[in-house]
């Protein structure tokens, strides 16, 4: 076997920031609040954290399980560790490094429309556009800019191209030097917003809304739509934490390094809607609003604030830059990829990847038009790439992965991936050693099981 070297992250915090910086991004601002308006709020919102917590989280250290045994990208992961005896070449697993691949780059083309939006912003809060507007302004504002002839693509292309800068350059300069430095800032706006929001006139019936269940709205839809959030969320289900897990040194936890993302990309998510609930149903703006709800609602509140102009501008250059850690992330799959099997160099990789990406994203883009010409059966194409990935390529993803950790792995390597860089002496070793026997139980019963029958359910 052909021994690589490989670069490992810096630190623990180095990898905590990095894989954060993954999560966090437009699933939590943008994407989260548009699920959780359209499926009810409360009731979504309960489901959502059961999920992320019992499943999400088991995936994700599943996720790094895999990587960090292998110390590859996805497709050479599955690989080398579902080969059956030495000497065999090929293995079906490949395929679902394969299947992430090709969910990595759906999800790209139709991320970094809504990424070149942020864009957009940026620069509408920089030139002041939202001042002195009112509610219909400001959402035919958003319409304008997705309608206009060429501007969301610019924004769009640009947002690649800065991408495809960074990976080329590396994963520890690039990303982990940028994660380190910003996230905290974004969390510190999005308090300041809350508490903004909070204080609107009506803001207690958008509260209401996110944190008051209504179980009669909890449909099969429902259920997997949050499955699916979830997973877009944490940025599981198709391997791009596997390569993530590949940088991971041994002296790291896996099981602390994937709770402690979690947790934080579930509290910013909770954020966002606390920012964003209250100040839709203070102005007007009805929950089910779809994509438009971010982008209509953030620019209102900031509206409302004193230096709202400064904390506008600050907050989408925040969101920008949230946004790019997740773009990285996922190019980063597409990238290793290329270069681990059609020995690309790094830069001619992020080049055909950027290329490739950008050639449905901009089909996604003109999709998203009102009168686009660019739609199946009633969707555009920008809602099917979302759906498709969200709803099917992920869960499928998911329940392939758990599958193989808890069934395909040795169960000597996984216990040993899960409990290293625990403490190992005493007491401690037992309850480390508990640990690691109760995640295992949930990769290898609870999660497919559970993966299975919400899939199923919404399918019937
Ligand atoms: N999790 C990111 C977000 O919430 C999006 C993302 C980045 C992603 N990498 C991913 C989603 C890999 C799925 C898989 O914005």
């Amino acid at each position: 076997m052909k021994e690589q070297k490989r670069e490992n992250f810096g630190s623990k915090l180095g990898i905590i920031m990095a894989t954060a910086g993954s999560a966090l991004g437009l699933g939590n601002i943008y994407r989260f609040p548009c699920e959780a308006g359209a499926n009810g709020g409360g009731a979504f919102l309960i489901v959502y954290l059961v999920i992320a917590l019992a499943i999400g989280t088991p995936l994700m250290i599943a996720e790094f399980v895999i990587g960090r045994r292998a110390k590859q990208g996805p497709i050479g992961a599955f690989r080398l560790l579902g080969r059956g005896r030495e000497g065999q070449r090929r293995t079906p697993w490949t395929l679902v490094g394969y299947l992430g691949v090709v969910c990595a780059f759906l999800i790209l083309a139709f991320y970094t429309t809504v990424a070149g939006w942020t864009l957009g912003y940026l620069g509408k809060a920089a030139a002041n556009h939202f001042s002195g507007q009112d509610m219909t302004q400001i959402s035919q504002q958003f319409t304008d800019f997705t309608n206009h002839p060429w501007l969301p693509i610019v924004c769009q292309l640009a947002f690649l191209a800065l991408t495809a800068f960074v990976v080329a350059r590396g994963v520890k300069q690039g990303i982990e030097r940028w994660s380190k430095l910003l996230m905290p800032l974004l969390l510190v706006i999005m308090v300041i917003l809350c508490v903004k929001s909070l204080t609107l006139p009506g803001a207690a019936e958008g509260l209401r809304f996110l944190f008051a269940p209504d179980f009669s709205k909890l449909t099969p839809h429902v259920i997997v739509s949050a499955l699916g959030q979830s997973f877009f969320s944490l940025s599981i289900g198709m391997g791009a934490l596997i390569t993530y897990g590949s940088y991971i040194s041994r002296s790291d936890n896996l099981v602390t390094t994937a709770t402690s993302v979690a947790l934080a990309d579930t509290f910013v998510a909770i954020l966002a809607g606390i920012v964003i609930f209250p100040a839709a149903f203070s102005f007007g703006i009805r929950p089910e609003a779809g994509a438009s709800l971010a982008f209509t609602t953030l620019p209102l509140v900031f509206q409302q604030m004193t230096g709202g102009y400064f904390f506008c501008l600050i907050f989408f250059l925040l969101l920008v830059i949230a946004t790019l850690t997740s773009t990285i992330s996922l190019l980063e799959v597409i990238v290793t990829a290329l270069t681990e099997e059609l020995h690309l160099s790094r830069t001619a990789a992020a080049i055909a990847g950027t290329i490739g990406t950008a050639v449905i994203g901009v089909l996604a883009t003109l999709s998203f038009r009102t009168a686009s010409p660019i739609h199946i059966s009633g969707r555009s194409f920008f809602d099917l790439l979302d759906h498709v990935t969200a709803l099917y390529l992920m869960p499928i993803g998911g329940l392939l992965i758990v599958l193989f950790v808890g069934w395909r792995m040795r169960r000597k390597d996984m216990l040993d991936e899960l409990s290293s860089g625990l403490v190992s002496e005493g007491s401690a070793s037992r309850a480390s050693r508990f640990l690691a026997t109760s995640i295992r139980f949930i990769i290898r019963y609870i999660a497919p099981v559970a993966i299975l029958v919400i899939f199923i359910n919404q399918l019937t």
